[in-house]
Order: structure tokens, then sequence, then C-alpha cells
């Protein structure tokens, strides 16, 4: 027993549950959100921008984004740890009513709303639309009308800011779909004054995802901060708040830690940019809004998967291009695991960099340097690029893949038919399933099976 005891507090554990006895459970792949983990650093991040807009003189509403990963009870944690909810599609919409979440406290945004998602939102009283084109401020109106409301508005701007990121998360630059140009704010701000079914509260701008140099969050607010005065001057009164959008970068890695911005050094520096902006430009500060989502749900989020098989591949006379990273190993040992790039496309999609660590039982074997790979039929199905581990790493060994929280469940496919696994929820040793997985019956399901075609009548 005692012997026993000792593997067991070697085991990786997650919000007091043992990795193993998760994955026996509820089966492999398997997603895990520690809810205090969650619940703590929703609330650190929420109090961290409000006690910085409360420095300068003004509030702060802090949307957790949805789109990092939603489902009813993590909408309803959020909601309960004081932060407003942004959605962007009238799928999210619903999930975040189902939660119960005050329909006041929601912001919605898409850069191509359907007429039918901005009717459900105006009809519900979502808070704020965002406004992404001209064509919505009429879209929008019309739908308000409709329902005799009078809706607020925000309109999205780019700041010109080019994010340093990778290129698909960078949105504020002038190439890409999201948001109108800075120097047509006042024309549009204009016509969405004309509207009577619309109340103009503010700009919004998120300059992108995953974002480690804050000076462009700085940059931003400041040219945002600048149109101020010429909005005020067309609506006759001042502009009571400005939204700067979410993409606070958090790290993946242990390299990535030091990069990593606090979220308390940002709202520090944006406070201070935005202070600074408005009284060169002889405005009020408005009230401030942010919609963190990695930040706030990343970290929680821990996969678990099972080895299934593993293949040494010598780098030495191989195709293998030499890179440095490789850190002079002379093999590099394949892990497949049962799930991938329909679980977590991030690798595939941005060359997003993760670490593992087997998570049931203690080895001292000697490093290997290791690719963790899928199920799929790709090469680029890859979950982990590159991490060194103990080598005796085998079939049937549980892997664990940190900082899984966001943007994995929320773009998970079923690649290969490969059912989704389900989410559970981790706390004080105890857990639940909190999103639940999918059936190959389910996804066979959806297939049309076509009824049977008579034999052409020989007689
Ligand atoms: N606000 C808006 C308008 C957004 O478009 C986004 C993210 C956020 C807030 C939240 O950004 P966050 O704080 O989570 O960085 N799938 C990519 C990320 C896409 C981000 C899309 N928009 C990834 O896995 O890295």
């Amino acid at each position: 027993p005692s012997a026993r005891r000792g593997s067991e507090c070697r085991e990786l554990q997650l919000g007091g549950a043992r990795a193993t006895e998760l994955v026996e459970q509820y089966g492999s792949p398997l997603y895990v959100i520690d809810e205090a983990a969650a619940r703590d650093r929703a609330r650190e991040v929420r109090v961290a921008l409000e006690s910085e807009a409360e420095r300068i003189g003004t509030s702060a509403t802090v949307y957790y984004a949805g789109k990092a990963f939603l489902c009813v009870e993590v909408a309803q944690w959020m909601a309960e740890e004081g932060l407003a909810i942004d959605v962007a599609s009238g799928g999210e919409l619903a999930v975040a009513l189902a939660a119960g979440v005050d329909p006041a406290r929601i912001g919605f945004h898409g850069n191509n709303k359907s007429e039918r998602e901005i009717a459900r939102a105006v009809e519900a009283g979502v808070g704020t639309i965002i406004i992404d084109s001209e064509v919505e401020t009429e879209r929008i109106a019309r739908a308000a009308a409709a329902a005799d409301r009078r809706q607020r508005v925000r309109l999205r701007v780019n700041s010109g800011v080019h994010a340093s990121t990778h290129d698909f998360l960078a949105t504020s630059h002038e190439d890409q779909k999201f948001g109108q140009p800075l120097s047509e704010a006042p024309r549009l701000v204009e016509a969405i004054l004309a509207r009577d079914s619309l109340e103009f509260v503010g700009l919004h701008c998120h300059i992108g995802s995953q974002i480690f140099a804050t000076d462009g969050f700085r940059e931003s607010a400041r040219r945002l901060v600048g149109v101020y005065p010429e909005l005020e001057r067309i609506a006759g009164r001042p502009i009571p708040e400005l939204n700067l959008g979410g993409g606070f970068g958090i790290a993946y890695t242990s390299a990535q830690a030091e990069q990593a911005p606090e979220v308390a050094a940002i709202a520090r520096q944006l406070a201070d940019i935005v202070a600074e902006t408005c009284a060169e430009a002889g405005v009020s500060v408005p009230q401030l809004a942010f919609e963190p989502g990695r930040a706030v749900i990343g970290q929680a989020g821990v996969t678990l998967y099972t080895v299934g098989t593993t293949k040494p591949v010598l780098l030495a006379g191989s195709d293998a291009a030499a890179d440095p990273a490789d850190l002079g190993f002379a093999e590099r040992l394949y892990v497949s695991v049962d799930g991938g790039m329909s679980d977590n496309a991030r690798p595939a999609l941005y060359g997003a960099d993760y670490q593992v660590r087997i998570a049931n039982r203690e080895s001292d074997a000697d490093p290997a340097l290791v690719r963790v790979v899928g199920k799929h039929c790709e090469s680029g199905d890859i979950v982990v690029q590159r991490d060194v581990i103990p080598g005796d790493v085998r079939a049937g060994d549980t892997l664990a893949v940190a900082v899984t929280g966001a943007y994995c469940w929320s773009l998970s496919s079923n690649y290969n038919y490969v059912p989704r696994p389900p989410v559970i929820a981790v706390s004080n040793g105890s857990s639940r399933v909190i999103v639940r997985g999918e059936t190959e019956d389910e996804l066979l399901a959806k297939s049309v099976i076509p009824a049977p075609v008579a034999p052409a009548n020989a007689g």
C-alpha cells in the first residue's frame, strides 16, 4: 500500500482528481477544465482591469469572449465572477441566454451577422451590438425599430495597428475582413446617430489575439481616443464608452513564460495611455470595456490522451531539415495519441506550441525528443511539435497537454468521423461532465441513408 501511495502522488492531479482516474471514468481523449482555476483567473483579470479603470476615474466592464470556450456552465461561472459575455454568433448567444446571463450584459459581435441573428439579439434585449459594416447599421436599426427598442451599438473600427502575432490572429490592420477604417468613423457614426432606434455608445477595436508586445495595445488605444473629440462634436455629447477588445497573450510553454505579459501590466499601461490621451484631447475619460477570452480560460484547461504507438525516426541522414530547436538529438520519437487535430487544431492552423508530460507515472528514463501526433490522415496532424520527455514513453501511457482551455474544444471538428471528446470540470477532487462527448452512432446518424432502389421491373 505504501508503494501504491508513493506512485499515486507522482501522478498528475487536476483539480484534486487523478488524471488516470479521470481517463478511466470518462475515456480518452478528454478535455479537463479546472473550475477553480477558471474562476480565479476570471476574477483576477476582471479586478485588474476594473481597478486600473477606477484609478483613472472611470469604470470597466470585462466581457468574457465566449469564442474561446463556451458552454452553459462556463457562461454561468463567468457571470457569477462578475464578467459580462461577448458572443459572436446566434449559437453562442443561445448558450449565454440558456445559462441565464442577463441579456443586458451580453455584447454581440460578428462581421456578417444574419438578419435572423440580429433580430434574435435585439428581441432578447442584448446590451450592445457591435456594428461591423455600414450595411449592418441599417439592418440593426430596422430590427430595433421593428421590436420597438432603442438598441445600444458600438462601431468596430480598425486602428491600423498590425499586431505582432500570427497573421491569422491580427485583426486591426487594413487588409483583413473585420471592422471599418478609423478614418471612416465620423461618417459612420453620423449615420448611426441619424437612426432613432440606435443609441451609439462608443468605438470598439480588437487588434488581434495572443499578443505579447503591449505597445500595439497602447498605440491602438491612443489612436481611438484621438478621434473622440470629433465624435463628440458630431454627437453633441460625450461618447460614453470605449471597448478595447481582448487579445492578451498567455504562455503555452515554459519558454514563453517570461514573454507573456501580466494582465495587470497591460491594464495599467492601457489605463495610463487612455487617461493621457483623453487629457490631451480634452475629452472626459470614457467607461472602458475589454473582451479577453484566452487569458481567462486558456490555462485552466488540460487535454488528456492515451498513447497508442511510438516510432523513432533518425534525424541525421533523414530528410529532416537540421533544426537547432531539435537540440542535437539524433532521433525524434513520434508518439501517436488517440486524438489530434480534431480536438486541437491550433498547431495545424497557427503552428502553435504546446508541452506534454506523462501523466500516469514517474520515469527516470533518458530524455527523448518527441513529437506528439494524432490519429488523423495527414502529417500536419500534430499536437505537440517538439518537447523533451522521458524516452520510455509507451503505449498505454496517459499524456497531458496543458493550456488547452481556449480555442481547442471551440475549434474542434469531426475530421475522419472522430467523435468530439467530452469536457469535464474538476474541482475539489470531484469531476462532472459539462459538455457531453459525441459517439460514432451520433455521427453516423447524420448521414442520410438512401431508400433502397427498387429493382427495375424486368416484366
Ligand atoms: N474580441 C474580439 C472581437 C475577438 O475577435 C476576439 C478573438 C476576442 C475578443 C478574444 O480574443 P482573446 O482574448 O481570446 O485573444 N482561434 C485563434 C484565436 C482567434 C481569436 C478570435 N477573436 C487561436 O486559437 O489562437
